[in-house]
Order: C-alpha cells, then sequence, then structure tokens
C-alpha cells in the first residue's frame, strides 16, 4: 500500500478509502472469521449452494477447465469446486492479500498435487493481463459476491474483462448475494461477535503501521447500515471526537461524527444482476440458489448474435 493509493480519498469530502486495503494478513484472517460466523450467512449460503450443486456445476463446467479465480482468498469455497471439476488444467488465483494468496496456494497444492498453480499477486480491478495458461475452456470464479464491492458500472467493466480473461468459449461463475430483509443483511455487517468491527478498525491499525499514520484506532467506530434506495450496504470507520491524524505529511482532519467509508456492498435481484451481465456482453446460461433466493450463483457466458 502506498500513501497515494488512500490519501486522496482521505483528504476528499465524504472521506472513503479503497475496500482492498481491508486485507492484509490480518485482515484476510479476520474475513475468514466472518466466514463462520452465525451472522455472516452469505459465506455459509453460498458454500451450501457449491456444496449441493457441485457435481451439476462441475459437469457444466467440464473437463480441462482454466480456473481463473478474482480475489480467491484463502480458497477454502474453491476446494469445494475443484472437487468436482474433472481434470482441472490450471489454477489462477489473484488477490492483493499476499498472506491470503500464500495460504491458497499451501491449501490447493496440499489437496491437488498434480494440479498446476499459477498465483497473481495484483489488483483484478486495474489489470486481469494474466500469464499465458493451458486448458481447454477458461472460467472464472467469483464467489463471494466481492462484485457487490464495486458500484454497478464498475461491475460491468470487471465483468467485461473476466470475459475477456476467460477467452473464447469462457464462462464466469459469479456468487451474487440476493436482495432481502434489510435486517437481515444489515446483520451480517453488524454480527454480534464484533468480528466485522475488528476488520473495518484493523484498517486504521495498518495505514499506522504501513504507513507510519497516527490513527487512534479507539477513537472510531464500526458502522455498517443498509441503503435501501441504492440497494447496497455502506461500511464505515466514524470519529467518536474531533481527530487530526499525520499521513505522510498531511493533515487529515474529521469532526466528531464524521466518518470514512471503507467498502460498499451492493445487493441485487436476479434480474438486476442479469442487467449488469447484458451490459457486459454476457448472458445468464444457468442459476442455482438456495431455498429461500437469498444467494444466487450464477453461471454465465459471452451473449450470442
Ligand atoms: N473469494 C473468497 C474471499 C472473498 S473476500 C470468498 O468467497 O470467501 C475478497 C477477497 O478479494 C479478499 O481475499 C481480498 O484480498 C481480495 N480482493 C479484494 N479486492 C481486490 C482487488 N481489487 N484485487 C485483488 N484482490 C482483491
Ligand atoms: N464480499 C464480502 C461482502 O460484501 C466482503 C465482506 C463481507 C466484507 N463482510 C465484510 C467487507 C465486512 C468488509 C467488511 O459481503
Amino acid at each position: 500500500m502506498r500513501s497515494a493509493e488512500v490519501l486522496p480519498g482521505l483528504l476528499d469530502t465524504p472521506k472513503s478509502v479503497a475496500s482492498k486495503f481491508l486485507y492484509d494478513s490480518r485482515g484476510s484472517r479476520l474475513f475468514d472469521e466472518i466466514c463462520g460466523l452465525e451472522d455472516y450467512y452469505p459465506a455459509r449460503v453460498e458454500s451450501g449452494i457449491l456444496s449441493r450443486y457441485a457435481e451439476e456445476i462441475g459437469g457444466r463446467l467440464g473437463r480441462d477447465v482454466r480456473l481463473i479465480e478474482p480475489g480467491a482468498g484463502t480458497g477454502w469455497k474453491t476446494e469445494i469446486l475443484l472437487d468436482h471439476l474433472e481434470a482441472p488444467a490450471e489454477w489462477v488465483p489473484i488477490d492483493v492479500s499476499r498472506a491470503a494468496l500464500d495460504q491458497a496456494a499451501r491449501r490447493i497444492a496440499g489437496r491437488f498435487p498434480f494440479l498446476p498453480i499459477r498465483p497473481v499477486w495484483g489488483d483484478f480491478a486495474r489489470s486481469m493481463a494474466l500469464p499465458r495458461g493451458r486448458g481447454r475452456r477458461g472460467v472464472v470464479f467469483f464467489p463471494g459476491s466481492t462484485l457487490g464491492n464495486f458500484h454497478p458500472w464498475e461491475a460491468v467493466d470487471l465483468l467485461r474483462s473476466f470475459a475477456r480473461a476467460a477467452g473464447p468459449g469462457g464462462a464466469a461463475l459469479v456468487g451474487v448475494d440476493l436482495k432481502k430483509e434489510p435486517e437481515i443483511i444489515e446483520r451480517a455487517y453488524n454480527d454480534r461477535d464484533g468480528v466485522t468491527a475488528e476488520f473495518n478498525l484493523n484498517l486504521l491499525r495498518r495505514l499506522n503501521r504501513e504507513l507510519g499514520a497516527d490513527f487512534q484506532p479507539r477513537a472510531f467506530r464500526h458502522r455498517a447500515f443498509y441503503d435501501e434506495t441504492r440497494g447496497r450496504i455502506e461500511m464505515h470507520l466514524v470519529a467518536g471526537s474531533p481527530q487530526r491524524v499525520r499521513l505522510d505529511g498531511h493533515l487529515i482532519a474529521f469532526e466528531r461524527g464524521e466518518s470514512v467509508r471503507t467498502e460498499v456492498a451492493y445487493k441485487y435481484e436476479p434480474e438486476e444482476f442479469a442487467r449488469l451481465c447484458e451490459a457486459a456482453g454476457l448472458e445468464i446460461e444457468r442459476r442455482w440458489s438456495d431455498d429461500r433466493d437469498w444467494f444466487g450463483l450464477f453461471l454465465c457466458v459471452p451473449r450470442g448474435p
């Protein structure tokens, strides 16, 4: 992380920091912990769908797949999918978190010793330029509702770049958290165990450690709320009292109650997601969901003529 990547957002009004910076090694560990929480339904529901339909999904994707996974994290969902893929050609995880990437590579190498693994450390939104690979068919696996952490217009660009990365005849398997009662969504980002709060506050510790800033993490509190008109969660760090923070020679001032936005998480209706796909030149070939339709796993392919 460089100060030039966060300073403009911190000096702006309202303040924001890109959510990818939440994931240093402690952030990645805390995120995995969030995935195990009762309140954080997306991970549980999505992995349930994946396990339940793994055979069908594997059959649809076919054999000799080149599996490309942006934001792979520690790769625990990958394992479920790989278990049901026939002779996959290689796995290409992409992540900004070095720690997560290393852990993912170790995990998958341990379980699938003959699968070539080609980790890419970097920002998948900046570039999906990947090493030349092998395999019959490129498939971009994008679970975790990470797509929701981008604004819809960015999400369209991302989907388009995935289609390009997958190549001719390729596909994208995308996990999308669907709209539901706001209370359920809000609870997922305000878990009772306070792990999400810790995950959010960890960003300030990281800014202190890596950029020499002097945030007082205890002076900030975690806040996440669902904005129903925009259909998105916003996550903030709110200053409980006026703050003056130094970062790389700049002064960042917070009034009491002022916040920095650290994440957005859009929720979609299946039709809304279909429109994003369409704008990106894709169409939905198949959707797998849970019984309550809380989460969708969508198989997207290039739209025919
Ligand atoms: N796919 C995993 C992890 C999801 S959390 C799951 O479903 O559980 C999001 C992951 O994407 C984190 O590992 C984070 O480090 C990574 N990430 C977020 N934004 C990124 C970006 N712009 N470029 C690369 N990796 C990113
Ligand atoms: N992609 C995940 C989501 O939008 C990321 C996430 C879950 C997250 N919980 C979080 C990010 C808490 C920051 C804080 O659900």
